[in-house]
């Protein structure tokens, strides 16, 4: 029989990176984990609280209180993320949230917190979980590791579609300088930021769609499954 691999997708925002992964994840009937989702989940929970980014005590007592999981939803047919028992799906992507997760996932603490419940997702393998440090920190030794870029003016127009569907108001230079904020951030921040692993495969997937990026992925993973 075959064997269960991991596959680690990291990449910046708006990359699609979760549109591949949850592809894939379907495909394999492997379980996907949008690790940002947890970190957005966190980020609402502070923001809600007023806890203070920079008080370690009130940010260790606070992830004390917080109990994160993911409940599939059939409607939709994909998973939503609840927090302390409430679907918080539709919030966490607000620009309230996407303005401060950053910050928040720049927290050692809260960056603890969240990978030893990613690593615990992954003990029987069969899992496909994207994020920024998720071939590098939290399964450095992941069958599959996936890179995914894309030309930053092609991320922003899918990101910018994506949110005129819950925000008609939103404007496109909003979104921009939010994307450009967080890739800063995640990329420069000290504990654990968005870097390729040395043996992860590149996917540029500027001029691709979703079914070329979906049929290469596949590829490299059942080269994988098949090797290991
Ligand atoms: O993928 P996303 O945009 O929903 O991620 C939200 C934020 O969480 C993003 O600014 C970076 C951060 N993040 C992280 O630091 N590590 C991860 N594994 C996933 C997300």
């Amino acid at each position: 029989m075959e064997k269960k691999i991991i596959i680690a997708i990291d990449g910046f925002s708006s990359c699609g990176k979760s549109t591949l992964a949850k592809a894939m994840a379907k495909a394999l009937a492997y379980v996907f984990v949008d690790t940002g989702a947890m970190y957005r989940a966190i980020a609402l929970y502070f923001l809600r609280n007023n806890i203070p980014f920079n008080d370690t005590v009130s940010i260790e007592a606070a992830l004390d209180q917080i109990e994160l999981r993911f409940k599939f939803n059939a409607a939709s047919q994909k998973s939503d993320m609840y927090l302390n028992g409430e679907n918080v799906e539709q919030e966490i992507r607000e620009m309230r949230v996407s303005q401060k997760v950053s910050e928040v996932a720049s927290i050692p603490a809260v960056r603890e917190f969240a990978v030893a419940q990613q690593q615990a997702m992954g003990v029987d393998k069969g899992i496909v979980m994207d994020g920024r440090d998720i071939g590098t920190v939290v399964f450095p030794k992941a069958e599959l590791k996936l890179f995914v870029t894309a030309d930053p003016s092609v991320r922003l127009e899918r990101r910018y579609q994506e949110l005129l569907q819950t925000d008609p108001s939103i404007s496109k230079d909003a979104v921009a300088a939010n994307l450009q904020q967080r890739d800063s951030m995640d990329s420069t921040r000290a504990h654990s930021p968005l870097r390729q692993a040395e043996d992860a495969l590149v996917l540029d997937n500027t001029t691709l769609n979703r079914e070329q990026q979906f049929e290469l992925a596949m590829q490299w993973a059942m080269e994988r499954i098949k090797a290991s």
